[in-house]
């Protein structure tokens, strides 16, 4: 990664920080950006409850930090969730999986009263599907999981050497024209083996934050 796109990462990451308020428990999202964000966070960790993870690498990070890590289970209300991603188009409908963890992070998500997303300018497509979709799976679907997102028009490609926190496989399906991000959500969820498709449409996320060279951009999901 250039040193101008973690400028950018470690920019989002801060405007993202002035959402966190005293006692609250936060959801943390995976990857390089929400690494920027963590490497920011110590002079909140007094601050916080504590946080709900959504990966095994983000769980260590935070309990090195000294942030209480809480299963969802125990948790009520999140109040907010903070994750980046691999593409969002318009409507903050997102790509995500980039990082292998997009199970946890559709669980945190869905769990969040408000979703914000942190990415830097080059994440922003009108059209989802540049970004090749992850799709995790039961490993002894893999087979029959990738023989029908082919009949669905992509092309998956079994993801090397991945083993996801959850001990499953990743397909990556290239090639997908996503002009109706809802309906292919929802068929891909259909395919017997899928555990998630990294498509997060029917929970997009609430609002946008987008690090550029000029600035931080905040843009609110459509109504
Ligand atoms: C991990 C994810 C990440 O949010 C996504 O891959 C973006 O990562 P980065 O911030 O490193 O660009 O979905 O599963």
């Amino acid at each position: 990664m250039s040193e101008e796109q973690q400028q950018l990462k470690r920019r989002v990451a801060a405007a993202a920080l002035e959402y966190l308020e005293e006692g609250m428990v936060l959801g943390v999202g995976t990857g390089s950006t929400v690494n920027a964000l963590l490497d920011q966070l110590a002079p909140w960790v007094p601050r916080l409850r504590g946080a709900v993870s959504s990966s095994e690498g983000s769980t260590r990070r935070l309990r090195e930090l000294g942030v209480p890590v809480l299963d969802l289970n125990e948790v009520d209300d999140l109040g907010l969730y903070i994750d980046g991603a691999d593409e969002t188009n318009p409507r903050l409908q997102l790509i995500k999986g980039g990082g292998a963890a997009l199970t946890r992070e559709k669980i945190v998500a869905a769990a969040a009263r408000r979703f914000i997303c942190i990415v830097d300018q080059s994440k922003l497509v009108e059209r989802l599907g540049r970004f090749p979709l992850p799709v995790e799976v039961i490993p002894m679907a893999r087979n029959l999981v990738a023989r029908e997102l082919t009949h669905l028009g992509g092309r998956p490609v079994h993801r090397p050497g991945v083993t996801t926190d959850n001990g499953n496989h990743i397909l990556d399906v290239h090639d997908l024209a996503i002009d109706a991000p809802e309906v292919l959500e929802t068929a891909i969820n259909q395919i017997a083996g899928v555990v998630t498709v990294g498509l997060f449409a029917r929970r997009p996320a609430d609002l946008l934050l987008v690090g550029s060279g000029q600035g931080v951009r905040r843009i609110e999901k459509p109504a």
